[in-house]
């Protein structure tokens, strides 16, 4: 017979869609009753208009169907104010090592830090992220993006993310698009929608986006660095010392001297450098021929100048569906660059 012990047992496994941890656990199923085998309950969300509660509550009448229910009712209520900051203090907790460093930046958390850079905007390092990122997301890894390009960031417009961040009080989740977690300061942007996180804590955003974000477990995180060797990237340098660098350029001489700088400024901060991609490599025309119309030869002669190697050639290349975003298909040209890079770069090292 269907008991209200049973009922908990049964919700252990259905999972909050956006902090991924069992509703039983995140005491978010209270009030249980049960007559004669029909479920009443009451779902407390973390947030009032939680975008997931139809998701939750598909989740949670399955589950219960499941385990024998007639019908399931289900009332939904919101977490008090003390409550979520108890949420998110047990959040922050498990996040943060014992000397309060963010967890993801331990080196024993197995996460790998890539970071995208380049000494002249404009040659393709959030298109370079965004499609490193989908590829590992489909190589079955588990993947975030920081638009670390607090002034000129691109992602979630890249992505076509509309959606915000949901915040529990001062931790934000991150918003989810092709499989990748992807947090940006353009989800922040005044006139947008100010969130948490303002005022004083501006020049903070880095560290917001590592430690007070709520990343879950990860394999790999993207760092998309504004151009050049500013303070975001000294400060990412220090902040992630374990970071990999991977350096665009184009194959254009005079990009890739100025993309050199990056690369010393890699050699300063001891990242380790996993090698040059050279965006707009080539275009291939319909006879499959290729065509070098931005130049030849800088991907190589940067990779030289750091004593690394050209680890993929992208070709100029429109995303099928480039008015809906920057994603390339996985099947189109550029799109099997990325595969490759993955496959044999990143998952070797
Ligand atoms: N391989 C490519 N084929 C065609 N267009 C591309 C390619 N790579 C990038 N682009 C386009 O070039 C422009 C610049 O690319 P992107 O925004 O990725 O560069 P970025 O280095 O991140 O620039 P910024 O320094 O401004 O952040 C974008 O409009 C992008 O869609
Ligand atoms: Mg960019």
């Amino acid at each position: 017979m269907l008991t209200p012990q049973k009922v908990l047992e049964a919700l252990k496994h259905v999972e909050d869609p956006e902090i991924r941890k069992s509703l039983v656990e995140l005491n978010m199923i209270r009030n249980i009753e049960v007559t004669d085998g029909h479920v009443k309950l009451e779902v407390v969300l973390t947030i009032q208009g939680c975008p997931l509660k139809a998701k939750i509550e598909q989740d949670i009448a399955d589950a219960l169907k499941e385990a024998g229910a007639l019908s399931v009712a289900l009332r939904f209520g919101t977490m008090t104010q003390e409550e979520r900051a108890a949420l998110t203090a047990s959040l922050k907790k498990e996040a943060s090592t014992t000397s309060g460093m963010p967890k993801i930046l331990d080196p024993a958390s197995g996460v790998t830090f890539i970071t995208v850079t380049s000494g002249k905007g404009g040659v393709g390092k959030s298109t370079v992220t965004i499609n490193l990122a989908t590829a590992l997301a489909r190589a079955g890894k588990r993947v975030g993006i920081i638009d670390a390009d607090i002034y000129g960031f691109s992602i979630p417009a890249m992505m076509k993310i509309t959606q915000k961040p949901t915040m529990i009080n001062e931790t934000a989740i991150p918003v989810e698009s092709h499989g990748v977690k992807v947090m940006s300061m353009g989800f922040f942007a005044p006139n947008n929608d100010p969130v948490m996180w303002r005022g004083p804590m501006l020049n903070k955003w880095i560290r917001n986006f590592l430690a007070n974000t709520h990343w879950g477990e990860l394999d790999y995180l993207l760092l998309d660095l504004p151009p050049g060797t500013g303070d975001v990237a000294i400060d990412v340098a220090s902040m992630i010392p374990q970071a990999k660098e991977l350096i665009v350029t184009t194959p254009h001489n005079v990009a890739s001297y100025v993309a050199s700088r990056a690369g010393a400024m890699a050699r300063h901060t001891k990242h380790e450098i996993l090698g040059v991609v050279e965006n707009m490599a080539y275009y291939e025309d319909k006879d499959g021929e290729r065509k070098f119309m931005f130049g030849r030869g800088g991907g190589d002669m940067l990779a030289e100048q750091l004593s690394t190697e050209v680890v993929a050639r992208v070709p100029f290349a429109q995303p099928e569906d480039a008015i809906v975003e920057s994603v390339y298909d996985e099947d189109s040209v550029a799109g099997e660059v990325f595969t490759e890079l993955v496959q044999d770069v990143l998952l070797v090292k």
